[in-house]
Order: structure tokens, then C-alpha cells, then sequence
């Protein structure tokens, strides 16, 4: 079985020099598939020439919630119709991000509002950004009664008690190379409650490369760094840990 990685940015302008060589390499080092995601009307557009480009990439159509600043009902409207493209398998990245202050709250909740609902029309899973937002993601979710069609906590970054409502709800944790830092004390103890039959694998390269890679450009080549933290944690072997999260990914994206 190969690694599904289920959140990639590889539209960013950091594979400006090597994207393809570096795209056409993954297959032979074991990486099978791969969602792009998108963070805005733009990102999400060159999300879609990627899937048109390489077999194996599939894509997420949505505006991060940093970016929901300037977001209109037309340009909804233009996510619905990518949205409907064959290879286009969640809507994402939506969410909250108090981190970053801008837009102000009532814009970024508006929006993912409306994002989860056009997720719900289009019978598409959801892949949900959340920093510095833990109560007003999880009130929101709640509402829009976003467990109808599912979808990945990307980065998660809660500790315990919250991940255990998501798992609750059906939701997938997605995890990535931030789970090798030596810092990393509450994911590791996330990953261990979890079933790992509800983790996914992400990258969201080109950031949070994992150790000993740490600092570098991110791509999914780190990701075995990542299964192997996760099987060291739950005691079982990488292999398992790609079988699974992959299987996961597929039943999620391809209701396989
Ligand atoms: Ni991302």
C-alpha cells in the first residue's frame, strides 16, 4: 500500500523550480495519492490544473479562513462549479484562525459558515483549519451539523478532550510532521488515544517538515518520517500505519 498524503499546497511558488521533476518522482518512492488543497480562489484554480496535469492529484476547493477577507457570492458560486469537477474531492482548507488576526472573527466564521453549507449541497467532505479557535470551531461544526459529510481536522492541534468529540463526530485527525517534534507532547499523546482507523497522513508542504528534516522545504517524500512516529507511538509497524491511514484517506475522498 502507498502513502496518501491528504493535504499539499504544491501550487506554492516554493516548487517554482522542480515542481514537476519533484511530482513525477513521488510514485516511485512510494507516495500513491495526493490531495491539493486549496487556500484561495487563485490557490484553488491552480489546484485544478494540477489534478488536470497528474494522475495521481486530486484537489480541495475552498478559501483558508486568513483569506476570507475579500470572498463574495459570486466567487462561492465560481467554488461550486470546481466543486463539481470529477477530481475535486473536499471542500478545503475552511475554518478558523485566531492566530492571525485579520479578517476579524465575524468575517473568518461567516464564511466558514457558508463553506460547510456549500460542502453539505455538494455532498463533499470538509477539511477544517483551526488555530487558536478550539470553542468557536467545534460551536460552529456542532450547528452546521458538519459530521453529515465529515472530513479531516488538518494540523490538529488540540489536545485530548477536544479530539475526542471529533472522533466522536466521525471526523479524521490529520497529522503530519509536526508529531516528530521532540516538543510535541500533547499530539503524541492525541495519536495515541486515537484509533488509528480515524488518523490520516498530511504533509502541508511546503510547511511543518518533519524531523530530522525540520526547517527544510516539506514535500510528501518526509511523510514515512511520520508513519514510522505514529507506529513507534502505537507500537505497531510503519507499514500498518500507511495501509491504514491510506485506506482511511480513500474511504473518505472515494467512499471506498
Ligand atoms: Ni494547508
Amino acid at each position: 500500500m502507498k502513502i496518501f498524503d491528504t493535504h499539499s499546497h504544491y501550487d506554492d511558488a516554493a516548487f517554482e523550480g522542480d515542481r514537476e521533476q519533484l511530482l513525477n518522482s513521488l510514485t516511485k518512492h512510494g507516495i500513491g495519492k495526493i490531495v491539493n488543497v486549496g487556500a484561495d480562489i487563485q490557490s484553488t484554480r491552480n489546484t485544478l490544473l494540477l489534478t488536470q496535469q497528474y494522475s495521481f492529484v486530486y484537489g480541495a476547493a475552498g478559501v483558508h479562513p486568513s483569506e476570507t477577507g475579500g470572498l463574495d457570492e459570486e466567487q462561492i458560486n465560481w467554488l461550486r462549479q470546481v466543486a463539481n469537477e470529477e477530481k475535486i474531492v473536499a471542500i478545503g482548507e475552511i475554518g478558523l484562525d485566531y492566530y492571525w488576526k485579520e479578517p476579524e472573527p465575524e468575517t473568518q466564521k461567516y464564511w466558514f459558515v457558508r463553506q460547510l453549507a456549500l460542502a453539505r449541497e455538494m455532498k463533499l467532505p470538509v477539511i477544517i483549519h483551526s488555530r487558536d479557535a478550539a470553542k468557536d470551531t467545534l460551536d460552529i461544526i456542532r450547528t452546521e451539523q458538519a459530521k453529515e459529510t465529515g472530513g479531516i481536522i488538518h494540523c490538529f492541534s488540540y489536545g485530548i478532550e477536544l479530539a475526542k468529540e471529533y472522533l466522536q463526530m466521525g471526523f479524521y485527525l490529520g497529522i503530519g510532521g509536526v508529531v516528530t517534534f521532540r516538543n510535541a507532547k500533547k499530539l503524541k499523546e492525541v495519536v495515541k488515544y486515537a484509533p488509528l482507523e480515524q488518523l490520516v497522513l498530511e504533509t502541508d508542504c511546503p510547511y511543518l517538515s518533519p524531523e530530522p528534516n525540520r526547517g527544510q522545504r516539506n514535500s510528501s517524500l518526509n511523510l514515512p518520517y511520520v508513519a514510522e512516529q505514529i507506529g513507534q507511538i502505537k507500537g505497531i509497524p510503519t507499514d500498518e500505519v500507511i495501509a491504514i491511514t491510506s485506506r482511511n484517506a480513500e474511504k473518505l475522498f472515494f467512499n471506498l
